[in-house]
């Protein structure tokens, strides 16, 4: 099936069958590809939080609560639910550990390459810093890892819904985030649609071409 064919056959799943687990390496093969997201300058701003337990889903809908209570059962139901993160400050640590872990992975040349890329990023980063917009940076990066994981899962065979309609204070809270250096952004549920998913037989629904696209 091509890329576009699971572009239009996936959608925002409403309600899921409770009863379907996804199996561990489809998991796997989806948080390989969350891993691999790209994002500017190699920063990796993020942390995936993963529930596949009932208790693990039941602390991440406390996020659900609410004016966000129509989200509940999505997180409940579902087989898998991913709460995308983004660190809560981009620190010179985290830059140093990106450095690194560059150099173990044989990206650099010699040292001057090195020193390179990490004056190169360190000056994009400033950029983001002076303009005081440095978390707003991350969560655009964050969202590159949702859409990947939207598509991903599309390409599994898997049912999915982005939520950006969380309690993320909640979520902080319930997770200890703040002390872990994090920040809940947007959370994903995965798993099987339920018969009932009204959403499923709706067709799905974009603006034309003509009016998303200029051609130069
Ligand atoms: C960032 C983001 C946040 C969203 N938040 C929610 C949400 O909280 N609850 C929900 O049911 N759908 C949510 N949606 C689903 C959108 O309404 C849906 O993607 C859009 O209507 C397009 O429909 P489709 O995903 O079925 O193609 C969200 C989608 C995105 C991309």
């Amino acid at each position: 099936m091509s890329l576009v064919s699971f572009a239009r056959k996936r959608y925002t799943t409403k309600a899921y069958d409770a009863t379907r687990q996804v199996d561990q390496t489809t998991i796997d093969e989806l948080l390989e590809l969350l891993r691999l997201a790209p994002s500017s300058v190699n920063s990796q701003p993020w942390h995936f939080v993963v529930a596949s337990t009932a208790e693990g889903k039941a602390r991440l809908a406390k996020g659900t609560q609410g004016v966000f209570a129509a989200n509940q059962g999505k997180v409940l139901d579902a087989s898998h639910v991913i709460l995308i993160c983004t660190l809560s400050e981009l620190s010179d640590e985290h830059l140093a550990t990106v450095l690194d872990q560059e150099g173990a992975d044989g990206r650099f040349r010699d040292e001057a390459a090195r020193t390179t890329q990490q004056n190169v990023r360190g000056g994009y980063v400033n950029l983001h810093r002076e303009a005081g917009d440095t978390q707003h940076w991350m969560e655009q990066q964050a969202y590159l890892a949702l859409g990947t994981l939207l598509l991903g899962a599309a390409s599994l065979g898997l049912d999915a819904t982005p939520m950006e309609g969380i309690d993320r204070n909640t979520l902080d809270r319930e997770l200890g985030l703040a002390d872990r250096g994090l920040r809940s952004l947007v959370m994903v549920s995965l798993g099987y649609r339920s018969d009932s998913d009204f959403n499923a037989a709706l067709p799905k629904s974009r603006l034309p071409a003509e009016r998303v696209f200029t051609h130069l």
